[in-house]
């Protein structure tokens, strides 16, 4: 069990990840927070992520810094997606090591699995087949983000562990269409045509793949509850449990937004995977499920878009 008084380092705590974890480590009551930006302390060099952690010592490392983006960004720029997020774990994991942190949690994602993997996707189908093409970069970082935890578990005993969230939404998303996921990228483009009365839309595929999608702040719950409870070297995965095709998806974001319009679909423009559905039924078990349902997640992402 953490301590309220534990000293708690989140890396990249400006992110969408990172700040939702900041909010549930503050509302737990701690106060001990530690974060930087990385115009501060740029993770991706060696000596900087060493002498901020050396110099900081803190007792838990929360690895949520990282580059991230939707389809379209990690096709354009597979080398940075690879070398920088390669970097930055490297980096934070020797640079923990180095200060004895006894608790590390590194999040990574459920495009590590096999494009075809089984459905529900149990934790045992990591490294079973090929992965989906346009984020096999970013994928393969991940994978050794996850070996590089359990080897500092094997060769020195550390008691760190790796969480693979599902697709997340939430306060801190990017709206940027050219790097956004498809639920901001939906917000958005709905409260485009809303506000300038178009009388349709046209999105990106068939709307036929499904896909599952967790609020950031349940994701932030399931942080600290695997901080708590979970020690094992299997990584674990942290979603839902239940999906929805992109075509239901689409109506529920024009209904919150108020957009009455039609949804037409070019079907030339690729899908992507059919259907990627984690099975939670490992962190179900340590008694954590998510508390905010898809409408209300939505609701309130969009209040956070339309007031910003
Ligand atoms: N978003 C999702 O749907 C999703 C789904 C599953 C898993 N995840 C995982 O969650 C983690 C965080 O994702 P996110 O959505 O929160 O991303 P995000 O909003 O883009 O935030 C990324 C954070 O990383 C920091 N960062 C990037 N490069 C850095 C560098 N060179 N040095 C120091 N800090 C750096 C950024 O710091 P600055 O802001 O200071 O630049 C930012 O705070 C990632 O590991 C990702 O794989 C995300």
């Amino acid at each position: 069990m953490l301590s309220p008084d534990a000293r708690v380092y989140v890396a990249g705590h400006r992110g969408m990840v990172g700040s939702a974890v900041w909010r549930a480590l503050e509302s737990a009551g701690f106060t001990d927070l530690i974060g930087w930006s990385s115009a501060e302390v740029d993770l991706t060099d060696r000596d900087s992520a060493m002498d901020a952690v050396l110099s900081a010592r803190p007792d838990v490392v929360v690895v949520a810094a990282a580059k991230v983006g939707g389809i379209m960004a990690n096709a354009t720029y597979p080398v940075e997606f690879l070398t920088d997020n390669l970097r930055i774990q490297t980096n934070l994991f020797e640079a923990a090591h180095a200060a004895d942190v006894d608790r590390l949690l590194f999040l990574g994602s459920s495009c590590i699995y096999p494009r075809m993997a089984p459905q529900p996707i149990p934790e045992s189908a990591l490294l079973t087949g090929p992965l989906e093409s346009t984020n096999d970069a970013y994928a393969i970082a991940k994978i050794a983000g996850i070996i590089g935890v359990q080897s500092y578990r094997r060769e020195y005993g550390r008691r760190w562990i790796s969480a693979m969230p599902t697709n997340l939404y939430g306060p801190g998303d990017t709206f940027d269409l050219e790097t956004a996921h498809v639920l901001p990228a939906l917000i958005r483009r709905f409260h485009e045509a809303s506000l300038a009365g178009a009388p349709s839309v046209t999105l990106w595929g068939t709307g036929s793949p499904r896909r599952e999608f967790l609020h950031v702040d349940d994701l932030a719950a399931a942080c600290l509850r695997l901080l708590d409870v979970y020690d094992e070297d299997e990584h674990i995965n942290v979603g839902v449990g239940d999906d929805v095709t992109i075509a239901e998806l689409a109506a529920l974001v024009a209904d919150v937004v108020g957009y009455s319009g039609e949804v037409e679909w070019d079907a030339a423009k690729p899908d992507g995977t059919p259907r990627k559905l984690l099975d939670v039924s490992r962190i179900s078990a340590l008694g954590w499920e998510p508390q905010i349902g898809l409408a209300e997640g939505i609701g309130s992402t969009y209040e956070t878009y339309r007031t910003a």
